[in-house]
């Protein structure tokens, strides 16, 4: 049967109440009796101690505490496990110990009545700095005081003979680097705590409402159902909100000293510093191919940066292993531990700057062997299996994007030579990349709610990050049930719902999609169940032999009822249907997100204006749920990759460890301006594996390739090789 509601472009379900302003963020929580926190940061970035001074402060109207190193209650660490739910940002709690490992770092916290009174008082703290020494904030600087880690969480592979390569092979053997980034979504982390009794409540905006409660609960030393947490609007995550940051526990552990509720909202600045960025990475890639294009060796050796306190691995080279028909292969990761904030996931975090350089590479041997790049992918590919897990993709239309991306861009009129296509001033560069993103699921538990008003409820302690979550449930819902739109209520976002899954590695959509469906119909068949009943409008019927049409139940040759009717008439306010994703599901699939994209740059060298005028993308992530979510989540990836391309990098000054660029002016992001026309074709081809409906997650395979596309592009247009990001006007004119 023909989908009712599934695939169709849809507006957002929770767009009216974010408009109207009826959303409200973790901050915008009306909380009775609600003090302000204001973190005090080290102005240093290295130091063996930091001595706080409050005297001031706690003499000033409305201080009601300050707290650091010296006096701060007890609180533990996670065990940081993800599989066990208890993921922190930062492993090290706040104020665990006096000494200074990076600048921005919280060193004390002061909390008033008022938000005003608690900066005022904060900017009074005096922090006197014994053994400070210049910080490392750099791979290059950490290296010079010692030899990179092995990442644990990423061990190194290898296949064939990596280092053998034939004398007469082509080679490319390049180094190109990232810089930090920042998630900087727009909405900041924010926390208000309350304890009623020994329950806290937080509001919090978070990714993992549920990982939040496990985490916070290890570091308090509570039992887990003593938390509830709430997030049932975000204003942007990108990987920034997913684990458990310093300033939740500061909140939390001085609501429980001062017996009133704490509000923390972080400044623009500590979003630079103590929630989370994108590693710096310096990745070596070595390709070798004989001169048809057949792939001999591969390998890509990783660095990234990471923090004293905390060890998060950028795994960039991970796809490299998987992808690419090399017989001979190698990757490795490793950790150059620096004088930074933690580092953690962000926007497609590991393929975002690893198929960067990957298919820059990739390229880069394009050009060596004067072959279309287009032409090299489907010579290389794998598009049958997996190599890394050695396991055939459960679906792979890769194929059909590279086709696609090349008809639509018109790719058959490039002129190869760089620099050879000009428009008036202008010099046009084209160039292309593959995209890919795992599509991981992960377990959940959903409820649905048939209720006497006629209505639908549906929850789920997932959450909507901004993504569209609520719409894709919504619509899943809506297509099992055969209600209407606006008879389905969404749920979600809080810890006391059935849990589930993280907004995370773009899994959402694949782990919470044939589980609402499936509940769905449990619903139905609950309903089944008590109209046959006694006092039931249809006693005495099998359920079995009841149908269910839209909303409506019948059978046995009497009237057609809605089931808001019936329950009335046995005066029941719901029946539910609850549903669980199998938690054993056997592995004989690799699920994988595939796509390609074509980006045309212009390049003005006589005013040196380079703008990316043009992008077409093919994307194959399963089924599409919400079409216009789904393009929304495309067309937002793909600038987040322009963005990494051409614009952001978080500056920090060498001397002090600072961040130079801790603001919104100075930190580069992309606006409405710098989009380019885009056009994004969806493969809407059910993944035959993956679960009901063959759903894929859109979150994050937008940005994958989408810098290296950019990068060459740039090359193609200037026959200059960038490769270190972001480019700038000054690299090309250098
Ligand atoms: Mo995504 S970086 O897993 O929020």
């Amino acid at each position: 049967m023909a989908a009712q509601f599934l695939g169709k472009p849809v507006n957002r379900y929770e767009g009216r109440a974010k408009v109207t302003g009826r959303a409200n963020y973790a901050a915008d929580n009306p909380v009775n009796g609600v003090t302000y926190a204001v973190g005090v940061v080290s102005s240093v970035g290295r130091a063996d101690r930091a001595d706080i001074d409050a005297g001031t402060a706690l003499g000033m109207p409305g201080v009601l505490g300050v707290w650091h190193a010296g006096n701060f209650p007890k609180v533990y660490r996670s065990p940081n496990e993800m599989s066990e739910g208890n993921k922190v940002g930062e492993v090290r709690p706040p104020f665990e110990d006096a000494r200074v490992y990076y600048a921005g770092q919280y060193v004390a916290v002061v909390v008033a009545e008022t938000f005003e009174q608690a900066r005022a008082a904060a900017r009074t703290i005096r922090v006197r700095h014994s053994g400070a020494k210049v910080p490392a904030v750099s791979i290059a600087a950490a290296l010079k005081e010692g030899e990179p880690a092995e990442a644990k969480d990423e061990p190194d592979q290898r296949r064939g003979k990596p280092d053998a390569v034939p004398r007469d092979a082509v080679v490319v053997d390049a180094t190109y680097t990232t810089p930090i980034e920042v998630h900087n979504p727009i909405e900041l982390h924010a926390s208000i705590a309350r304890w009623d009794g020994d329950h806290l409540e937080m509001h919090e905006s978070t990714q993992w409402v549920v990982g939040q409660r496990k985490a916070l609960a290890k570091v308090l030393g509570i039992p887990a159902e003593k938390i509830t947490v709430r997030s049932p609007y975000i204003g942007g995550g990108f990987g920034g909100k997913l684990f458990l940051w310093p300033h939740t526990v500061i909140a939390a552990v001085t609501a429980r000293e001062l017996g009133r509720p704490v509000k923390f909202v972080l400044e623009r600045r500590n979003e630079f510093t103590a929630a989370g960025h994108r590693p710096e990475t310096r990745q070596r890639l070595r390709l070798a191919a004989d001169r048809g294009g057949k792939l001999l060796g591969l390998r890509h050796e990783s660095i990234s940066s990471t923090s004293k306190v905390h060890e998060f691995v950028e795994s960039c080279a991970s796809g490299s292993f998987a992808f690419y028909d090399a017989p001979n292969a190698a990757v490795s990761h490793r950790l150059a531990f620096a004088n930074v904030g933690a580092p953690t996931a962000m926007r497609a975090p590991g393929a975002a700057p690893g198929s960067f350089a990957l298919e820059c590479a990739f390229d880069e041997l394009a050009v060596a062997l004067a072959m279309d790049p287009f032409e090299l992918r489907r010579r290389t590919f794998s598009f049958e299996k997996d190599h890394e897990k050695n396991l055939p993709w459960s679906s792979n239309g890769l194929k059909e994007c590279l086709d696609i991306v090349s008809r639509r861009f018109g790719w058959s009129r490039r002129n190869p030579e760089p620099g050879s296509m000009r428009e008036g001033d202008e010099i046009l560069g084209w160039g292309m990349a593959v995209a890919a993103w795992p599509s991981e699921q992960g377990d959940a538990e959903v409820l649905v709610q048939l209720r006497d008003d006629g209505t639908a409820r549906v929850s789920c302690a997932t959450q909507d990050i901004g993504t569209g979550t609520y719409t894709v449930i919504a619509l899943t819902a809506a297509e099992v049930l055969g209600l209407p739109l606006d008879k389905i209520d969404v749920a979600l976002g809080d810890s006391s719902y059935p849990p589930g899954p993280i907004s995370g590695g773009s899994m959402v959509t694949a782990t919470v999609v044939p589980v609402v469906a499936d509940a769905s119909r449990r619903a139905i068949e609950a309903l089944r169940r008590v109209v046959g009943k006694k006092g039931g409008a249809f006693e005495g019927q099998d359920p079995k032999s009841l149908q269910w049409r839209n909303g409506e139940i019948s059978g046995g040759g009497r009237r057609r009822l809605s089931f808001g009717e019936v329950l009335k008439a046995v005066n029941l306010a719901s029946v539910e249907g609850k549903a669980r994703s199998g938690s054993d599901k056997e592995k004989k699939f690799s699920f994988r997100s595939f796509g390609a994209h074509a980006v045309e740059v212009r390049w003005d060298p006589g005013i040196a204006r380079l703008r990316v005028s043009r992008a077409v993308t093919a994307i194959d992530a399963g089924r599409v749920i919400n079409r216009k979510g789904a393009l929304n989540q495309i067309e937002g990836g793909f600038l987040m990759g322009l963005g990494m391309a051409l614009l952001e990098e978080s500056v920090y000054d060498a001397r002090d460890g600072h961040v130079v660029t801790d603001n919104l002016a100075d930190y580069l992001m992309p606006v409405n301006a710098d989009m380019p026309e885009l056009d994004v074709t969806l493969l809407d081809k059910p993944d035959p594996h993956i679960g009901e409906f063959g759903a894929k997650g859109m979150g994050e395979i937008g940005i994958t390739g989408a810098a290296a596309a950019i990068v060459n592009a740039v090359y193609h247009a200037t026959g200059r090789r960038i490769r270190d990001l972001p480019v700038r006007i000054e690299k090309l004119i250098a």
